[in-house]
């Protein structure tokens, strides 16, 4: 069987996991991160790209953004953050993340892919598009894995899923199946792995050039147990447009 990357199968088990805050890993690492880089949403027009159940849209709207857009390639999750936590003036679509179509050029403020990023195949398409949707000063916000993540994960004692060699995979840049931690099934989720140089100098090509980043203390929940530890396992970038 060949799994791809849309949570369709498993929309419903994210969203009993996410909420509408996140689960212990966003409320306590990753949101914090992420919104210590894109600060105040106010009256910016904003474009959550892999927005998964929506709660960043949403709080992006709470706080008073002047326009929300988010978009999934998952039917489901559209369909359960239009219909259990519905704030219609958020406007929703399903689509592919690199289909920007009907988006005008030099429209967004800001663009945020909170953990979305790695299940794109074409990044370089997708840094195009960002930067072309992009106003002139606008930012694109992003949170991912950070490349010590097994590092971290070993200090967790993690036993769920192999580990081992890792690291020394590191600059393979591929398309592969991975363990997926909301089903709990062993090779189970299609991602593409890449240096972080990749994401990056992939930006910097379209003129989206690195601002800031965020390395968090990693906080998880792990066999029911709340561990952490100072090794990074989530990073989140800011990158401006500048040209
Ligand atoms: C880890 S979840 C993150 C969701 C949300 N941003 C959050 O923070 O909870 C990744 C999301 O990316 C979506 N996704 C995967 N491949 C995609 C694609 N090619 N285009 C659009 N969305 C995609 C999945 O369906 C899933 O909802």
């Amino acid at each position: 069987m060949k799994f791809d990357t849309s949570f369709e199968k498993f929309a419903n088990e994210y969203d009993n996991v996410m909420g509408d805050n996140g689960d212990y890993t966003h409320l306590k690492t990753i949101t914090p991160a992420l919104f210590d880089l894109i600060k105040n949403p106010k009256g910016l027009k904003i474009y959550d790209v892999g927005c998964g159940n929506g709660y960043i849209a949403r709080r992006l709207m709470r706080e008073g953004a002047k326009e929300v857009f988010a978009s999934d390639i998952s039917e489901t999750m559209i369909h359960i953050a239009k219909s259990r936590y519905p704030i219609h003036s958020i406007i929703y679509s399903i689509r592919d993340m690199s289909d920007f179509s009907g988006f005008k050029e030099g429209y967004f403020d800001l663009v945020v892919m909170n953990m979305s990023i790695s299940y794109s195949s074409n990044i370089k398409k997708l840094a195009k598009e960002i930067a072309r949707i992009l106003k002139t000063g606008g930012r694109f916000v992003f949170t991912l894995d950070h490349p010590l993540k097994y590092s971290a994960y070993k200090v967790f004692g993690r036993t769920d899923f192999d580990i081992t060699l890792k690291d020394s995979d590191y600059l393979n840049e591929k398309e592969k199946t991975t363990y997926n931690h909301w089903t709990k099934q062993q090779n189970a989720l299609r991602i593409y792995t890449r240096p972080l140089g990749s994401y990056i100098n992939a930006l910097g090509e379209y003129g989206l050039f690195v601002k800031f980043i965020r390395e968090p203390q990693s906080k998880a929940e792990y066999k029911d147990k709340k561990v952490k530890t100072s090794i990074p396992f989530k990073i989140a970038v800011e990158v401006v447009k500048v040209v």
